[in-house]
């Protein structure tokens, strides 16, 4: 293959992959965005394949084959409550490779280097391998956190920072040691022992960032296997590699600063860990009032006498699975001539867009669903507010104790509205293990059961 058609082959790929994310903007233009990946992607493997590869065809086979039947399996099995994890695990293999690459492409005789070159690959090499590395551990533990294998509650070891500032420094002194040692095998043992710390930074890294902040976690792991792909590509010599990488790297970095304003937070003070996390557990202020009940028929006999509702959900809708349900009480209240919204926070669920995702499967009409910033002002006006499995998104403690590990997050002011109903199946916390005042005020009405079971009742009852 010519190195011209190479290049325009590339350059097609990647302005498919640019034209994808755009398509990931919205809802209304994601499935076009998904296929305009789709068919960057499948050029770019056909095109790497025929360009360079020369020999072991069988093996190549073998393993796409064996890796394509994973993924197909994977992705019709997966449900969509799983899909956060699914997401942290497919990191941490982009983080793998570069890991394996990095010391394949370091170890194979047949690739030398003199002078500045041997340098930057060097300095290559030991970048890729560090960011995959500490990508791998890192996702593995938040794919751990995420499907509940292991707690959410942050490790926080003492001295946790003075810890990361050591492993931070024996990186730099060891990468100082690796690049332009002239003895291989030495600078081998330099590799894997720093391969050792950023592995072991990346499992104390996401294990000391708890409840609430798992969201900007995610994000940035999304980046750093952007980065770690983009530092195979330099290690390879693939351009097409660096550019997908450095997409993928900055389009989870943008995503990365954008949770962090959704949660309040510095970017920085997330990463060091033990934010978001203060005195885990319950809070320390003390929840007055008592619980109150609401039944199926008298939520029903309410709902008969209003003009505004807004929807809340959260993870409960998605383990629920009920969004369909939710959807056609929304469109009976709709045809009663209430004006239902769904009030949107920014990390509601598991994984970014996780709410909308489920309303655009059961076919919520796009403009009734808003953004938290766009509704927040108007629960004064709001009648009834049901809330469908959220919690810490509607928690009052966010604004209300300072000591909470969720303060400072905004949430959905669902408490200034006349009545709110909260689906769930009992009084456990949400995500960040925080007790919920929101559940004891004199206007909240708590209608427990899995939440599908309670609103396909509701919506006979309407
Ligand atoms: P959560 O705070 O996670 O609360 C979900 C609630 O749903 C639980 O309290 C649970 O109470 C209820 N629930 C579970 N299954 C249910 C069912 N079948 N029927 C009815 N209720 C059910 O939800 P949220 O408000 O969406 O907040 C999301 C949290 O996850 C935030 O803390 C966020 O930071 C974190 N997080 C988000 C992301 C992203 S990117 N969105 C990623 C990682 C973590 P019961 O058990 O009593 O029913």
């Amino acid at each position: 293959m010519s190195p011209s058609l190479i290049t325009t082959a590339y350059l097609a790929a990647a302005a498919l992959f640019i034209l994808a994310l755009g398509g990931l903007k919205t809802n209304l233009t994601a499935s076009r965005g998904n296929l305009f990946g789709i068919v960057g992607m499948a050029i770019a493997v056909i095109v790497t394949i025929a360009a360079f590869v020369t020999a072991n065809y069988a093996l190549l086979a073998g393993l796409m084959i064996a890796g394509g039947l994973i993924g197909f399996i994977l992705s019709r099995r997966v449900r969509m409550t799983q899909m956060p994890e699914l997401v942290a695990i497919l990191h941490s293999l982009v983080g793998l490779a570069a890991v394996l690459i990095g010391f394949a492409n370091y170890m194979d005789p047949a690739i030398s280097h003199t002078g500045i070159e041997k340098t930057i690959h060097e300095i290559e090499v030991y970048l890729g391998i560090a960011i995959g590395a500490l990508t791998f551990t890192g996702s593995v533990i938040a794919y751990g956190k995420l499907s509940a294998l292991i707690g959410g509650a942050p490790l926080l070891l003492p001295a946790r920072h003075w810890l990361n500032l050591a492993m931070f420094i024996g990186v730099v002194y060891i990468g100082i040691e690796f690049v332009g040692n002239p003895d291989h095998d030495q600078a081998v043992i330099w590799l894997l022992a720093m391969t050792a710390i950023a592995l072991l930074f990346g499992i104390h890294m996401v294990a000391a960032i708890g409840g609430a902040d798992m969201p900007v976690v995610i994000s940035m792991l999304n980046s750093y296997s952007g980065w770690a792909a983009a530092a195979t590509g330099f290690m390879l010599s693939n351009d097409l590699l660096i550019v997908t990488g450095a997409l993928v790297g900055s389009s989870g970095a943008i995503l990365s600063y954008i949770m962090c304003r959704a949660m309040n937070r510095q970017f920085l003070s997330v990463i060091a860990g033990g934010f978001g996390t203060g005195g885990s557990g319950p809070s320390a202020a003390a929840a007055e009032g008592e619980v109150q009940t609401i039944d199926v028929d008298e939520l029903a006999g309410r709902l008969n006498n209003v003009k505004e509702v807004m929807i809340v959900p959260g993870y409960g809708m998605a383990t629920a699975q009920a969004q369909h349900a939710v959807a056609e009480i929304a469109k009976t209240l709709i045809k009663k001539g209430v004006n239902v919204r769904f009030g949107i926070h920014p990390v509601a669920g598991r994984m970014p867009g996780h709410m909308n995702v489920l309303l655009a499967e059961a076919k919520v009409p796009y403009d009734i669903v808003f953004e938290m910033d766009e509704v927040n002002d108007d629960f004064p006006n709001v009648d009834v507010s049901i809330v469908v499995g959220a919690n810490d998104t509607v928690n009052p403690l966010a604004q209300e104790d300072a000591a909470s590990p969720i303060a400072g997050m905004p949430v959905l002011e669902v408490w200034k509205g006349e009545l709110v109903v909260v689906l769930k199946r009992g009084m456990a916390a949400g995500y960040a293990g925080v007790d919920n005042p929101l559940f004891l005020r004199d206007n909240t009405r708590m209608l427990f059961g899995d939440a599908r079971e309670s609103l396909e009742a509701l919506f006979k009852a309407l």
